[in-house]
């Protein structure tokens, strides 16, 4: 089939490249220049496992091109996906100027019938909005009697293992309108579809809204569990328990199960956040309060907060004069996306207070050079005391402490020896619970987790340098 997919970022770029694997013709549009001609020249915009030599074999293979020119792309297509941003608004609703405005192009140069796939995250209804835009535009051009379809085919890909996702989905759902159109529009996504299903039926067909409302719920659910073993964590620490073995405790019941039960420093990325957040405002809309979600996104908030606390009560609310290693820095392992990534909340707060702070992560340095330095605008000062280097040991010379805020697996099993040797003061506050802390205890490291039984107050005493104590009035854990 002719497939075009508008929006050349983690979600069009994935599925434009895995439709073309599968054999179908794909374009590519975007509407930024420099990407578009970064990735005709063989670059990849994205960092994303698998994905450059993806688009590099079906490129060869003449399956998959990439293109700025809408027109043509429109007019050649079978299914067109809209797979553009959907960023949030200061009120926390999704911004749809993008999906509208490739709405309009769409209805400006179709001819005839075409079936029009929304995989970008849209609140409940958006689908009626992408239909009455391009019908106003068939409209203006005196083709009214042009059909087609506006379909709903949420993404549920998660970054890093995108390609996967895409290419042995759990489910692929599916929302089309219970009409003649809607009826030719889901013969044409099975068709499309088709490689996918042949094991076992994973299409989970529905109607737009519910469709649409589908992802809402999906990512809200798993945000969901987040929060609650972050809060639990709190508790954990204040019980003296351990978090860790209460997440095995709890997981090896089926009805739960053993993933999305990791405490840390609070979720990020660019979909949980503001998934959430357009949830609570659609659901204000209807005049309901979505009670559980809005806890989830304070939980979380104060969680990115947390390890700036425990760095508070060991070394004082000022950090004036500390050193502050930082290993990991986009939002999760394995992508370069830095979006709401809870490393910008820690180390601008680090820097903000004072503190001289050196980071590594193995591949997002240049989109954290971007955000930080976009974050701190308003102050010059802090910036000069963020230091980027290009070796995680280099990053711990002389440090007091060493934060890990991403997991990437060259974080995994380091030198501890060397660590402890090359730290100035011996304190791993570790922000996903990677470590095992009888292991950098015999290489005299003290560890802080979240929610590990951590006695905070027992590592200041054991600082060489600990906070002043009137200037720390905090009680500790
Ligand atoms: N990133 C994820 O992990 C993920 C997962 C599932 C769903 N989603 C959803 O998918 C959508 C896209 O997310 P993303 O992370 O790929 O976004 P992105 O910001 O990485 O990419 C969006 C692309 O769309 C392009 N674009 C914007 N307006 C355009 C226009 N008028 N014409 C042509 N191109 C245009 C931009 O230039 C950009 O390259 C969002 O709604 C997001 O919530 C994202």
């Amino acid at each position: 089939m002719n497939v075009t997919v508008i929006g050349a970022g983690y979600v069009g770029l994935v599925t434009a490249a895995c439709l073309a694997e599968l054999g179908h013709q794909v374009v590519g549009v975007d509407r930024d220049h420099g990407r578009v001609a970064l990735l005709q020249a063989g670059g990849v915009p994205i960092y994303e496992p698998g994905l450059e030599e993806l688009i590099r074999r079906n490129e060869q293979a003449e399956r998959l091109r990439f293109t700025t020119a809408m027109p043509q792309a429109v007019h050649d297509a079978d299914v067109i996906f809209i797979a553009v941003g959907t960023p949030p608004q200061e009120d926390g609703s999704a911004d749809l100027q993008h999906v509208l405005e490739v709405a309009r192009q769409i209805g400006m140069h179709m001819r005839r019938f075409q079936v029009v796939v929304n995989k970008s995250t849209v609140p409940v209804g958006t689908g009626d909005r992408v239909w009455l835009t391009i019908q106003r535009e068939l409209m203006i051009r005196g083709l009214s009697d042009v059909s087609f379809a506006v379909v709903s085919n949420p993404e549920f890909l998660k970054e890093g293992a995108a390609i996967e996702d895409f290419m042995r989905p759990d489910r692929i759902v599916i929302g089309t309108a219970d009409t003649p159109d809607g009826q030719r529009a889901r013969q044409q996504m099975a068709r499309l579809y088709a490689p996918f299903n042949r094991h076992h039926e994973r299409t989970v067909w529905m109607d737009v809204h519910s469709a649409e409302l589908t992802k809402y719920a999906a990512n809200a659910m798993l945000a969901t569990r987040i929060s609650f073993m972050n809060e639990m964590a709190r508790l954990a620490d204040a019980v003296g328990a351990d978090i860790d073995a209460v997440r095995r405790g709890i997981g090896a019941d089926q009805r739960i199960g053993h993933s999305f039960l990791y405490a840390g420093t609070g979720y990020g990325g660019s979909c949980f956040p503001k998934d959430t957040r357009a949830l609570v405002y659609t659901a204000s809309e209807h005049d309901l309060n979505m009670q559980v979600v809005e806890a989830v996104e304070r939980v979380n908030t104060a969680q990115k907060q947390l390890l700036v606390g425990h760095v508070e009560r060991l070394f004082g609310l000022r950090l004036d004069g500390r050193r502050l290693a930082v290993w990991g820095l986009s939002f999760k392992p394995q992508t370069n996306d830095m979006r709401e990534a809870p490393s910008r909340t820690v180390i601008a707060a680090l820097l903000r207070r004072g503190a001289e702070v050196v980071v590594h992560d193995p591949v997002a340095m240049d989109e954290a050079r971007r955000s930080l330095t976009a974050d701190l605008a308003d102050d010059a000062n802090a910036l000069e005391r963020l230091h980027w280097v290009d070796q995680p040991m280099e990053c711990v010379d002389d440090a007091d402490a060493l934060l890990l805020l991403t997991e990437w697996k060259c974080f995994h099993n380091p030198d501890w020896g060397q660590l402890a040797r090359r730290m100035r003061d011996a304190v791993v506050l570790d922000g996903r619970n990677l470590y095992d802390p009888a292991l950098l205890q015999e290489h005299g490291l003290a560890h802080i987790g979240i929610g590990r039984r951590n006695a905070l107050g027992a590592i200041r005493l054991g600082l060489k340098r600990p906070a002043p104590v009137d200037a720390n009035a905090m009680s500790l854990i």
